[in-house]
């Protein structure tokens, strides 16, 4: 149990919500919502709002070879791991200004927290990971698994975007340096412990009136890009019985997709993208490309609903004497988070008089990349409806600030008791 005798803790919801604010105005889509397209500009100048603030609070502040930005705060023995929080700061296309931005607000407040109170033992590292969207190139959390060491630049220049652009050519084009992304690995032995605050994306908080959640485990995810390839052909010429019409194929699958996932108890699955060409009203659909996003928390159903799916696509294309060509874009399988950090998190939260309800996680996180290496866990908030990758996406400030009242006392409780040794895994 976390003592009682220590200095109150207190987070300033101000606080947060100005620097919430500051984010919004960067990114902006005229079409609504906001656009930090993972290796864009604005994704930069969000990364520089965070190293200002850090460099503030007296951080030594770098951006790594592939635009991880890191603040290390020193602790009074720097020999020591270091006790580490944060989350993203890019967004999807047309998304919302709190899906990682909330948690990289709650970082920074933890960080003021404990530095006000005069800092720890343990150095605080204070993160904002690059490119965790996997909405630009399909990938997701590549800030993270290249400081996971699981990316590097040759993947970089694997990975294309809907205009055809690679992330590499993407990130130097914004100043960082992609070649050298080897040299954005940690020792991650040199880390005690990482927390990621996150908005939810869904409405269990919000609806069980919790205003905090300990993330048990991490849903896995795996994406895919299929093709489908009929023959393009007059809509008004050509019979019904003779068309290689590569949309209705999709078409048939997408309902497959949508069928075989509501059999599952715990998996969802999404085509979230959909290309036709030539994309013309009077033009009998020859290709149609399509992206599939399937996720569980249970990586054998998500595996075998990822494998069901796929044949179901070949089975459909050869009933229509379609072509089909599947590429992976990536596979994450889900991830338990370690159970000593949620006890500890979910003392922090009792200590500080908050319920919590232990949930699992449908939407994936850096926290992911770091958890089969570091102990690692994460903290929910709620979010308006559960909403989120929407412009309408919505989280109190004083819910995020919360959050890092329960990371700060944590980390606290953790210096406070643990030696040089890592925070041992459960
Ligand atoms: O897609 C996700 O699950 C996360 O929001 N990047
Ligand atoms: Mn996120
Ligand atoms: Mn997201």
């Amino acid at each position: 149990m976390v003592t009682a005798a220590a200095p109150a803790i207190a987070a300033d919801p101000e606080r947060v919500r100005a620097f919430l604010d500051e984010l919004a105005t960067i990114g902006a889509d005229p079409l609504g919502g906001w656009s930090r397209l993972a290796f864009g500009s604005e994704e930069r100048r969000a990364h520089a709002v965070f190293a200002r603030e850090l460099a503030t609070l007296g951080a030594r502040v770098r951006t790594d070879a592939v635009g991880n930005t890191i603040a290390l705060l020193p602790g009074r023995d720097d020999g020591l791991p270091a006790l580490a929080t944060g989350s993203h700061l890019d967004s999807v296309y047309r998304g919302g200004n709190f899906d990682g931005a909330a948690g990289v607000a709650a970082a920074v407040e933890t960080a003021r927290i404990l530095v006000d109170e005069g800092g720890l033992r343990h150095p605080v590292l204070v993160v904002a990971f690059a490119a965790e969207e996997g909405a630009r190139f399909g990938v997701p959390c590549i800030g993270s698994r290249t400081i996971a060491g699981a990316c590097n630049a040759d993947a970089l220049r694997a990975m294309v975007d809907r205009d055809g652009r690679t992330a590499f050519e993407c990130a130097a084009e914004v100043g960082l340096d992609p070649a050298a992304a080897a040299t954005a690995r940690w020792d991650l032995s040199r880390v005690a412990c990482f927390v990621e605050v996150h908005i939810e994306q869904g409405a269990v908080l919000q609806d069980a009136r919790a205003p905090l959640g300990i993330v048990t485990v991490i849903g896995g995810s795996r994406r895919s890009q299929l093709t489908f390839m009929g023959v393009a052909d007059h809509s008004g010429a050509t019979p019904m019985r003779l068309r290689k019409d590569a949309l209705t194929a999709a078409a048939e699958f997408i309902l497959e997709v949508e069928h075989r996932a509501r059999m599952q108890p715990t998996a969802v699955a999404t085509v979230g993208r959909v290309r036709v060409c030539p994309n013309s009203i009077t033009t009998v659909p020859g290709t149609v490309s399509l992206t599939l996003d399937v996720r569980d928390v249970d990586a054998r159903r998500q595996q075998a609903l990822s494998y069901a799916l796929r044949d179901r696509a070949r089975a459909i294309a050869t009933a229509r004497s379609i072509e089909l060509s599947i590429e992976d874009l990536s596979q994450q399988s889900p991830v338990a988070l370690d159970t000593r950090m949620r006890r500890a998190l979910e003392d922090a939260a009792r200590s500080l008089g908050r319920c919590c309800l232990s949930m699992p996680s449908g939407a994936s996180h850096d926290a992911a990349h770091l958890a089969p290496h570091v102990p690692t866990g994460m903290v929910f908030v709620p979010c308006l409806d559960g909403i989120s990758h929407a412009p309408e996406e919505f989280a109190d400030a004083a819910d995020i600030a919360r959050a890092a009242e329960v990371v700060a006392l944590a980390f606290r409780e953790a210096d406070r008791r643990e030696g040089p040794e890592r925070l041992p895994t459960a």
